[in-house]
């Protein structure tokens, strides 16, 4: 695989697990969108839902779900995902917080994604933004597509991460070849030439 820059961010205190000018390009369409009811569907150490707190405009009622699953205990990741989901990132939200915004984070851990749906509903209704970076196997991005698209805004965005990386884990490419020969609106974001790792797919409702 061709190796992608990282997107990086001095004011995050977690890693940002994104490429860095196709993430700056997806920013740029939240900072124009300004959604107020995002949801994120895989977190990890919380670095995008930092960018995505961080990017909201000055004024107004912010509210995010993350919707995560923890990693393995074994694995690397572990501890510091479990360190963003039980101490910081409910304080980035207070962080991002004054007189004139308010931040709200519902942290979901525990649950795998399309199995929220109806929780994420009862809270917010219809979802301006929706991030899916979680499993990145086809049967389950399908699930996380074919469970949320419904209960979107009408001028909803849903971007997936990793449309270009093709291991045994990581099929994200395949449904989002359908997505596009559906005719959906969409648009790709890369960061190098001929890129054959992560990439952002943006699809416009
Ligand atoms: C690639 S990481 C997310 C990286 C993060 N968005 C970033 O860029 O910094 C994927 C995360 O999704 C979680 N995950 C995997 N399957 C999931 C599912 N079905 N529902 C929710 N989260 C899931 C993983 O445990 C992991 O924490």
């Amino acid at each position: 695989m061709k190796l992608v820059p990282v997107f990086e961010d001095p004011d995050c205190p977690v890693p940002i697990i994104q490429g860095a000018g196709e993430f700056e390009r997806l920013l740029k369409l939240y900072k124009h969108l300004k959604p107020t009811r995002i949801v994120e569907i895989g977190s990890l150490f919380g670095g995008t839902l930092f960018e995505f707190m961080k990017n909201t405009p000055s004024q107004g009622l912010y509210q995010f779900i993350s919707i995560d699953l923890p990693v393995n205990p074994d694995d690397s990741r572990y501890e510091q995902q479990m360190m963003g989901h039980r101490y910081l990132w409910s304080d980035w939200a207070d962080n991002f917080s004054n007189k004139k915004k308010k931040v709200e984070l519902v942290d979901v851990l525990s649950r795998p994604s399309a199995w929220c749906v109806q929780d994420v509903v009862q809270l917010f209704g219809t979802i301006d933004f929706l991030f899916i970076d979680g499993s990145h196997r086809y049967q389950d991005a399908k699930l996380d597509w074919e469970f949320y698209r419904p209960y979107m805004t009408p001028t909803g965005v849903i971007a997936f991460h990793d449309i270009y990386r093709h291991t045994a884990i990581d099929q994200v490419w395949q449904l989002w070849e359908e997505i596009k020969a559906e005719g959906y609106v969409t648009r790709e974001f890369s960061t190098i030439e001929d890129q054959d790792d992560w990439g952002i797919g943006v699809v416009f409702l």
